[in-house]
């Protein structure tokens, strides 16, 4: 798979990218991160990518220029799966979205800032536009950190457990039944009789029941588009 990430600040992203699973998949060539700078592609002097709104009001608004010139030089080197634009008035993201775009060859994922971009670049170029979550964060760069780490980590091979992925909180509609590990017993609290057992069928069937009781505990509507 490839990502390429278009924002004003390519610099936010080593630490996240640099670090873990993501830098396992790297390193394995199983995803290739590339980060453009929209700077990069404004044609004035002073590199603008940003002006003031029509009509007025407050915040700058990205131009159609630069975002617009950097998605053709990418379109020119090979065909996209999709353009995502990370933006709080977006479809909200969930598993269900993540699982479809892990399967993708090539994706774009542009990066908002100030008060938005020009309403062209979206009718023109964005294919999806997503949401992490209902609350406005100052730019894209987080959410698009999040929605690649999510991606990334169901892709076959990157994890080496491969059911690991699949046994998530939310796949199947289900949060995850409760792990514990060694000690058996810590300050009188004691691990599940079943858990030590050794009896596959009750184990898989005790989780089921967990994840099940927690479900309906914590997150009762819980629903997978
Ligand atoms: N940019 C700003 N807020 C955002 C959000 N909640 N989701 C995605 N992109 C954003």
């Amino acid at each position: 798979m490839r990502l390429d990430i278009l924002t004003l600040f390519p610099e936010m992203f080593t630490g996240p990218f640099d670090h873990s699973i993501i830098k396992r998949a790297r390193n394995k060539g199983i995803v290739d991160i590339s980060l453009l700078n929209i700077r990069d592609f404004s044609t004035n002097k002073h590199k603008t990518v940003d002006d003031y709104a029509y009509g007025g009001g407050s915040g700058m608004v990205m131009m159609v220029e630069p975002i617009a010139l950097a998605i053709d030089h990418l379109k020119a080197e090979r065909t996209y799966d999709e353009v995502i634009f990370l933006t709080p008035d977006g479809e909200l993201f969930s598993q269900g979205t993540a699982n479809y775009l892990s399967t993708r060859e090539n994706l774009i994922i542009l990066c908002g800032h100030y008060k938005g971009i020009d309403e062209r670049i979206r009718e023109k170029y964005i294919t999806r536009e997503i949401s992490i979550g209902d609350y406005v964060l100052s730019g894209g760069e987080l959410a698009a950190m999040i929605l690649c780490d999510s991606i990334i980590r169901i892709i076959p091979g990157v994890l080496n457990d491969e059911t690991s992925a699949l046994s998530d909180s939310f796949q199947n509609n289900l949060l995850s039944p409760p792990v514990y590990t060694r000690p058996a017993e810590f300050k009188g609290m004691k691990v599940p009789d079943v858990l030590l057992s050794g009896n596959e069928k009750e184990i898989q069937k005790w989780r089921e029941e967990m994840a099940y009781k927690r479900t309906m505990e914590k997150r009762p509507g819980l629903q997978l588009d």
